[in-house]
């Protein structure tokens, strides 16, 4: 099968050659993969900035498609189940954060960016129906982590005024879905003004344009602060994004695109009572939730463009240069 490997040797670091087709042990299913998406992490790795990274690994931890075949231990009612893949592999019994063998799929397992995926039978779940498969493939990591950095750490209410950073972000984009269906008021900021309008459409009600240095004070005078941060940037933003929070805010941080901080403002960290929260991916039961709540509210991710996998140094690329809005797909 063809599939995109991690090639440090490469100039662009990734591969699509020819590999083995995964070979399914008893207690899993091969999936025939329809389509896939990037996450930054397939760009983190090819960049060398992932911890353990391990080379001819191929990438990718969302995919969607067909169960081809079965394990010897796997129901045969599996066969032929048009299926998405819950990327998180043990996350343990704590509901509160994974345990030591939480693993993600895509590294250094054998991900998605293939034409077959290799994945333990408790990790797939139907494809919703009034998804694509396009948009079935652009669900799983991101749709995950938002609904837990949203839902779960954040607690957000139709009560709250919720910030997302950086919309046109895989993980932002769903966010916005998210806190939207809840009832909550969604502020978003970009640096593109196209990105605020187009999230304007699905439902945000305030955009802020980060590059100008004015956004903080303009978001103050329109809005009076916010209850809830969700952010993937961490770096310099921590503290803009402080000073925009209302007194008792919730910050809950699932990302560094930009590093870490380069200072705390501790004095108006515990005078504003203010929350920072870390949050990453979900559990199996955030999985659940979020595919419930996407199903029953008929919500569509957003995709933002479509590749063929032999083109995905492009699809990389678009990635690097953080020019999508919503999910990069990969269809082999
Ligand atoms: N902890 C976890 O479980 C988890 C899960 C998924 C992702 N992540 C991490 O979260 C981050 C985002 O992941 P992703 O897959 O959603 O990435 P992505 O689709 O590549 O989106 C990155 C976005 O970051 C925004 N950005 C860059 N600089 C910014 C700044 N100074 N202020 C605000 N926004 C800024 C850009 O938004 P605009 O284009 O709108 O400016 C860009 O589109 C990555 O660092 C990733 O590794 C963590």
């Amino acid at each position: 099968m063809k599939g995109i490997l991690l090639n440090p040797s490469q100039p662009s670091k990734i591969q699509y050659t020819e590999v083995a087709r995964p070979v399914c042990k008893p207690d899993e299913v091969l999936v025939r993969i329809k389509a896939a998406a990037l996450n930054h992490r397939d760009e983190w790795c090819r960049q060398g900035l992932y911890p353990n990274l391990r080379e001819g690994i191929v990438l990718g931890s969302d995919g969607a498609g067909v169960v081809e075949e079965i394990g010897s231990e796997v129901n045969t009612s599996f066969l032929e189940k048009e299926v998405i893949i819950n990327p998180a592999l043990h996350w343990g019994s704590n509901p509160r954060a994974q345990g030591a063998e939480f693993e993600i799929l895509g590294m250094p397992r054998n991900g998605t960016l293939a034409e077959f995926v290799a994945i333990p039978v408790d990790r797939i779940h139907a494809k919703p129906i009034h998804f694509s498969w396009e948009e079935a493939a652009a669900f799983p990591l991101a749709a995950l982590t938002a609904y837990r950095a949203v839902v779960v750490q954040g607690g957000v209410t139709s009560k709250d005024k919720v910030l997302v950073t950086g919309i046109g972000g895989g993980v932002a984009l769903f966010a916005l879905h998210i806190a939207h269906a809840l009832g909550a008021t969604v502020l978003v900021n970009s640096s593109s003004e196209d990105k605020l309008a187009q999230a304007k459409k699905l439902g945000a009600s305030f955009g802020f344009n980060y590059t100008k240095p004015s956004w903080t004070t303009d978001l103050l005078q329109q809005t009076g602060g916010v209850d809830v941060v969700i952010d993937g940037t961490s770096g310099d933003t921590l503290s803009s994004l402080m000073s925009v929070a209302s007194p008792g805010a919730r910050l809950v941080f699932y990302g560094a695109t930009r590093g870490n901080p380069p200072q705390l403002e501790a004095r108006k960290l515990f005078w504003n009572q203010l929350q920072l929260i870390g949050s990453t991916m979900g559990s199996d039961t955030d999985f659940i939730r979020v595919l419930e709540l996407f199903t029953s509210a008929s919500l569509r991710p957003t995709i933002d463009q479509v590749f063929s996998l032999a083109d995905a140094e492009h699809a990389f690329d678009r990635m690097k240069k953080g020019e999508q809005f919503g999910k990069i797909i990969l269809v082999p």
